[in-house]
């Protein structure tokens, strides 16, 4: 048996960012593999079952495998430089309150199956569509989209998926694996400072707003830094950071409440004395209404295709992945304040694998208070004391849904 504090201890080395703090995990890489390995170690060493399906996700079955199983678990990627918890704490905490429901012999009262899964890709940092395994075995995404998306490499999935020893015939949508889940549960950090301002360390999610992320290509004419007046230049890294700078007053003009993010920008050919022939940048924008996502997404459309317009560049707009706004399931949810009656009820502006698999299955999540409110940066944080207090309702949770007498 292991403390959440412990486990979380034991991989804070894997994946360290070279670049400075926080972590570099991205999804299918040897770090994710590793720590996917290390999973694997501490399921195999409390006698679970491991598999790996054709779409990557791990499963640790608890109890022999079957239908209307209560499953649990997160991911184990992250962003660039992103933080210690965002991920791993949902996955070390499954371990932990597992082993808590053995030390209080409630294992032996569960009267449903009891599984922990790891989902690939969730953060679509490397193949740029968030949540990759759940979309995957839900069918959200087509397998032949998905096995085209390429990495910042120009290495397809289908290339990466087949030498981690993934399949691609067999990628994509996975009815039978889908279909032995009763109840997904979620335990992740907080990404904000909901649970700060309450003063409690544990929430009961109830909504994900919707988000999507789309690819602005800015086609330019790249040419001489030296020799090209500036009067005479189609220059696409202009027309491209023009449009990034009105951002904030086009959301502002369209919903006070709307936010859109370029945190990602990729020059080409990328020369210091090169005027670059295209800039792409991704957008990434999220609401609780869809249609104010939409609406932004338009607004900032036109602005590119009028500032491309004036400065004789081309624009062009694709989207990568797109999620409406996801409200978890209320009976799963009343079943769960049952529980955990301090517990406030906190929506998410962060997308999770919880919100995928909501569109098929009863899914809810807790998140655990974070005392820094910041995340997808080192600075992310998650105190012992709420760790401890995150599995405790976590076991709590699992031994009600799974049907175990006692869940005090
Ligand atoms: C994932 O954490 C996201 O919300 O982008
Ligand atoms: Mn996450
Ligand atoms: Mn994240």
């Amino acid at each position: 048996m292991s403390d959440v504090v412990s486990l979380l201890n034991d991989i804070r080395d894997v994946g360290r960012d070279p670049r400075g703090p926080g972590y570099m995990r991205p999804g299918f890489s040897s770090t994710e593999l590793n720590l996917r390995e290390w999973f694997v170690g501490e399921a195999q060493a409390r006698g679970l079952d491991v598999e790996i399906d054709h779409n990557g996700i791990t499963w640790a079955w608890v109890t022999a495998p079957g239908e209307n199983a209560v499953v649990t678990g997160s991911h184990l990627d992250s962003v660039p430089g992103g933080g210690e918890f965002d991920g791993p704490l949902g996955v070390a905490s499954a371990l932990a309150a597992v082993d808590q429901l053995k030390a209080d012999g409630r294992l032996e009262q569960l009267n449903r199956p009891l599984a922990l899964a790891v989902f690939p890709e969730e953060e679509g940092s490397r193949f740029g569509v968030a949540c990759l395994g759940s979309r995957l075995i839900t069918g959200v995404i087509e397998p032949d989209r998905a096995l085209g998306l390429k990495d910042a490499e120009g290495r397809t999935f289908a290339e990466v998926a087949s030498e981690v020893g993934l399949n691609p015939d067999l990628v994509g949508k996975d009815k039978e694996r889908l279909s032995r889940i009763g109840s997904f549960l979620e335990l992740h950090v907080e990404q904000g400072v909901g649970l700060i301002d309450i003063g409690q360390p544990v929430a009961i999610g109830s909504s994900i707003v919707g988000h999507g992320r789309w690819r602005f290509t800015f086609a330019g004419q790249g040419n001489h830094a030296g020799t090209t007046p500036m009067t005479k230049r189609a220059d696409p890294v202009v027309a491209g950071s023009q449009v990034i700078g009105a951002i904030p007053a086009v959301v502002a003009g369209v919903d006070g409440k709307a936010v859109a993010t370029v945190g990602r920008t990729i020059l080409h050919p990328g020369g210091t004395n090169v005027i670059a022939s295209s800039m792409d940048f991704w957008l990434d924008i999220r609401h609780p209404d869809d249609g104010v996502v939409g609406a932004v997404l338009r607004a900032i459309t036109q602005r590119a295709q009028e500032i491309g317009h004036d400065l004789g560049v081309e624009v062009t707009v694709s989207q990568e992945s797109y999620s409406a706004t996801t409200h978890f399931n209320s009976a799963f949810n009343q079943r769960l304040q049952g529980v955990l009656p301090e517990a406030p009820i906190l929506d998410s502006g962060a997308g999770h694998d919880a919100g995928i698999l909501a569109g098929f299955v009863p899914s809810a999540m807790l998140f655990v208070r974070n005392p820094t409110g910041v995340s997808h940066a080192p600075e992310e944080a998650c105190e012992e004391d709420d760790q401890r207090a995150g599995v405790k309702a976590l076991a709590d949770a699992l031994a009600m849904e799974a049907g175990a007498v006692s869940y005090t």
